[in-house]
């Protein structure tokens, strides 16, 4: 069932126990799906929202052409073991004159993404609370894919106390290893096989740390190398920063994440990996 208002949807899940929640923009792929599936496994009942959210993006970023289609979405969610979509508006989530948000401050939101969106993470942590305080989820399910985000998210939940488990689930990817967005459609046939490289970088500095290079200033070098190759790739970002908190690093010793944001034409695309020294070396 799709549910516009906060007040049905709030009386829908009055005594619901175990609310699996699944927080989208929509245009639904497999990644999304992915996190539906976990939440049908492991709740009673799972809410979808579906809502491009304005505040998130900056005005020269593709907030009016972000792709839309609810009757498909609904369709794929429901398929996928959602109970109910939630569709608010933009007035219906916003209410008039609010001037309320919620900043995660520090290195985590000023980093990767941060740093060439700079009000972009005070726009979700400000949509997903109020999600979370229509929803009152008792699990959240967040992607991999979005790195950053799921770890402001988990740190948000900690520091203000929600009560609920935030579950960050693997990236999804197509056959060939691009991962999973509802921006790919924007990506031409040139460019949609050059955003290969983003994957096969990562995939290159995880092999070079399983052979014992540990230096990240190398590691930044090889996988910027490699995106070089492709020659409609524009390089926003890479970095190679703790997986725990996003500091900065030297040297691969605990758990790192290598991630990359690379324009090809119009069309930012992300991808991440986790770099680890195997235990057994
Ligand atoms: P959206 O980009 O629609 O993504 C919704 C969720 O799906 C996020 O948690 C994202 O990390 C996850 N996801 C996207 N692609 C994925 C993939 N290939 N594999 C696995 N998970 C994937 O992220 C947002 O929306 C918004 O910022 C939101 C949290 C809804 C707040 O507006």
């Amino acid at each position: 069932m799709i549910i516009e208002s906060i007040k049905d949807l709030r009386h829908k899940l009055k005594n619901e126990t175990a609310v699996g929640f699944v927080p989208t923009m929509g245009y639904l792929h497999d990644g999304h799906l992915s996190l539906i599936k976990a939440a049908k496994a492991e709740n009673s009942i799972v809410v979808v929202s579906i809502f491009v959210n304005p505040t998130q993006f900056a005005p020269n970023e593709d907030f009016d052409s972000y792709p839309r289609d609810l009757d498909r979405d609904y369709k794929l969610a429901v398929d996928a073991g959602a109970d109910i979509i939630f569709h608010p508006s933009v007035d219906e989530m916003y209410v008039a004159g609010a001037s309320s948000s919620v900043i995660v401050e520090g290195e985590i939101t000023k980093k990767l993404c941060g740093a060439s969106r700079p009000t972009h993470f005070k726009g979700v942590t400000s949509v997903v609370n109020i999600l979370f305080n229509i929803v009152k989820p008792h699990k959240a399910y967040f992607g991999q894919k979005d790195a950053q985000q799921a770890i402001i998210i988990q740190k948000m939940v900690r520091d203000l106390h929600m009560d609920l488990e935030v579950v960050v689930c693997p990236i999804v990817r197509e056959a060939d290893g691009l991962a999973m967005s509802s921006r790919n459609i924007y990506l031409n046939e040139d460019e949609r096989s050059q955003a290969l490289v983003l994957r096969k970088s990562l995939l290159n500095a995880l092999r070079q740390v399983n052979e014992g290079q540990v230096t990240v200033a190398a590691l930044i070098e090889g996988i910027k190398e490699i995106i070089g190759s492709a020659p409609l790739a524009q390089i926003d970002y890479v970095d190679i920063l703790s997986a725990r908190d996003l500091t900065d690093i030297k040297t691969i010793e605990d758990k790192a994440l290598a991630a990359v944001a690379v324009k090809f034409g119009k069309t930012r695309l992300i991808d991440n990996i986790f770099l680890s020294i195997d235990e057994q070396r």
